[in-house]
């Protein structure tokens, strides 16, 4: 196994290793790099359905898909991000994640892992970005740590499907009430801070009134997404980027749509219960 940084402080590309074949030590010591390091990429992996979701449950527990109609025929655990048609019928989410967010801000327990595969790519365009949040919390100054530290931001699933046109099924209704989660979080693994604002569905900042809460979520989400804390992955098939949310906020780029076909496979981990107690209490979610 061979190890690069992606970037100064932030992941790990691991080459010449087959996570299908590769022993549980080397397995164990992928995953403790990944915790440590925010993102790791393995490209030139052979995968099936069936192996991608093994080496997701190494990660922790996989993540309930809300949208049904976008997971794998005969694997719920697997979402499809991709704008292919077959027999007349989109197979999978043509527009999965554009602006900057971290996966599942709408759940109590946030995803914690995301991991993509990639089957197809488009020639250009499609990047993967990752924002490394825990070096932005870093860089800002001391007088701004000190106003945004105890903020705490409020996440609706129903605004986020209103913004794509999606109308709530009650079975979405009852699983994804509001949840209120912390704008700065200790990472859990490696003790660092992360400064966490995120756009997708969130309705604001409690105890500040809009546009000034919303408009205080932009101007955090341009200050940690500065070209110097960004990750950008060029896609190669057989790619299997995996990427830590309590430390990363991402996006994709967009792609000629008419000209290419994207078909990637996505799987997540959703955090454990003792990360996120207080996040339905507005009042405890800063104590998370
Ligand atoms: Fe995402």
């Amino acid at each position: 196994m061979k190890t690069s940084a992606l970037k100064a402080d932030y992941g790990v590309e691991i080459s010449d290793i087959d996570i299908r074949s590769a022993s549980p030590g080397e397995l164990q010591e992928i995953v403790e790099m990944l915790s440590s390091h925010g993102a790791i990429v393995l490209r030139d992996q052979e995968l099936d359905p069936e192996h991608l979701v093994a080496f997701t449950r190494l990660l922790g527990e996989p993540a309930y898909n809300p949208r049904k109609e976008v997971t794998l025929p005969g694997f719920p655990d697997i979402a499809v991000i991709s704008n292919k048609i077959v027999d007349g019928k989109p197979i999978g989410d043509p527009d999965a994640g554009t602006g900057w967010h971290f996966d599942m801000p709408y759940e109590r327990r946030p995803g914690y892992y995301t991991l993509l595969y990639a089957l197809e790519v488009p020639d250009e365009g499609s990047n993967t970005l990752l924002a490394d949040l825990c070096a932005a919390w870093d860089a800002l100054p001391e007088d701004r740590r000190e106003e945004v530290s105890d903020l705490v931001l409020h996440h609706s699933y129903a605004q986020l499907a209103s913004f794509k046109n999606n109308t709530l099924t009650p079975e979405q209704r009852r699983r994804l009430p509001d949840v209120f989660h912390p704008l700065v979080r200790r990472h859990p693994h490696n003790g660092r801070l992360a400064l966490r604002p995120c756009f997708g569905g969130c309705k604001g900042v409690l105890g500040i009134a809009n546009p000034a809460g919303l408009e205080l979520i932009k101007e955090l989400v341009e200050f940690v997404t500065q070209e110097r804390f960004i990750y950008s992955h060029k896609w190669r098939p057989r790619d299997l980027l995996v990427w830590d949310n309590n430390c990363t906020l991402h996006r994709g780029t967009p792609f000629d749509k008419k000209k290419y076909i994207r078909l990637v496979h996505r799987t997540w981990i959703q955090s454990p219960e003792e990360h996120y107690r207080d996040s339905l209490n507005p009042v405890m979610g800063h104590a998370a």
